[in-house]
């Protein structure tokens, strides 16, 4: 859909402060004008601001298979994350706020991030342009590291930041560093390394650094779904693509689960929870996730409009009315396929 332009040259954008400061306000034009640029560096042709919705929704996201860990998404997915534009000016404004706390704290120091799955490069960006002298920006993604170095050069960031293949759940910095940004959060926490990545990386982390995204919050709740009528369902489908009649039953007990990504403490990888079952057909979970980037910065459930948007889990399940049925699974896994009633 979004093919590259031919012998199109790459172009050197200094931004303006007043960009800079937009992007870091979160402002979603500041954001739209720098995925315009990524596009016009990497040669694609623009997507127009009237089709931005059908090109997040178009196709289901890409998660490589190739890698030797099995993570890692598409070019195209990542940049689709770009545009996402109200996720992309949320984490903006969560990492510019993130950064000025570190500056307070250790005001002598050069300041180094990590950017663990840096995608096209603008979360690495944004941490630069908040302040950090130095940024390593890694990707899984060979050919996303290739478009993601052109476009921190075209910002004219290559001094400051860094971007290079690694995998991010065994990447070794080789000194400490004072902030870890990772954004692999699918609904949930499931497909993308997210646990593992901060589990690793915050061995390197300096004693009073900071972890993006500080919490995320999921909220569960049992449903009974047609699922005969909703085609192609392994474990986990997406809300939007499962039609309203085909819901036959929501629960009114939603559990609040939260997930705490602290520098001292390592975050289990197993995720469990306990719901109560209060109609005997239940087989499904819906599932919802607020991201709290940083001081209070929140990315609510489906304000992200590409990934960040609410998910049902398909799941099989004895209970009877009143049971409590536990769910578990392995963060950065599949979905779970049964609820297990605890009696
Ligand atoms: C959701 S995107 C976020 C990109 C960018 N940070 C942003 O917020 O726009 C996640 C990125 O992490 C990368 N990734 C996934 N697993 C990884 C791993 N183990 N090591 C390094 N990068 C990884 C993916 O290839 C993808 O580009």
């Amino acid at each position: 859909m979004y093919k590259a332009k031919q012998g199109k040259k790459m172009i050197n954008k200094t931004l303006t402060q007043n960009q800079i400061d937009s992007f870091l306000r979160g402002d979603t034009k500041a954001v739209l004008n720098l995925a315009e640029i990524f596009m016009n560096i990497n040669g694609y042709e623009k997507v127009k601001n009237t089709d931005i919705v059908k090109f997040l929704n178009g196709w289901e996201p890409e998660y490589l298979t190739t890698s030797e860990s099995g993570w890692g998404m598409s070019t195209m997915d990542a940049i689709r994350c770009l545009y996402d534009l109200k996720r992309t000016a949320i984490f903006a404004k969560g990492i510019k706020k993130a950064t000025d706390e570190i500056a307070r704290h250790y005001p002598n120091e050069k300041l180094v991030a990590i950017d663990a799955g840096c995608g096209t490069g603008i979360t690495s960006a944004a941490l630069a342009l908040s302040g950090f002298d130095k940024v390593i920006g890694i990707d899984i993604n060979h050919e996303t590291i290739t478009q993601a170095k052109k476009f921190i050069k075209g910002l004219g960031l290559s001094n400051k930041v860094l971007i290079k293949f690694a995998d991010a759940t065994t990447y070794d910095p080789k000194r400490k560093i004072h902030l870890i940004h990772s954004e692999n959060l699918y609904t949930g926490i499931i497909l993308e390394p997210q646990v593992q990545i901060i589990n690793h990386l915050k061995k390197y982390l300096k004693k009073d650094g900071l972890i993006i995204p500080e919490i995320v919050t999921l909220h569960m709740t049992p449903l009974t779904v047609n699922w005969e009528s909703v085609v192609n369902v392994e474990s986990s489908i997406r809300l939007k693509h499962v039609r309203k009649e085909n819901i036959l039953y929501k629960s009114s007990k939603t559990i609040h689960k939260t997930i705490r990504f602290t520098p001292n403490t390592p975050q289990k990888d197993l995720i469990t929870a306990t719901l109560t079952i209060d109609n005997p057909k239940s087989n499904a979970i819906l599932v919802e996730m607020d991201v709290t980037v940083y001081g209070g910065i929140v990315l609510p459930a489906n304000n992200g409009k590409f990934l960040g948007t609410s998910e049902v889990f398909k799941v099989k399940c004895d209970c009877i009315s009143g049971d409590k049925g536990v769910i578990s699974y392995r963060a950065g896994g599949k979905p779970p396929k049964e609820l297990i009633d605890p009696k």
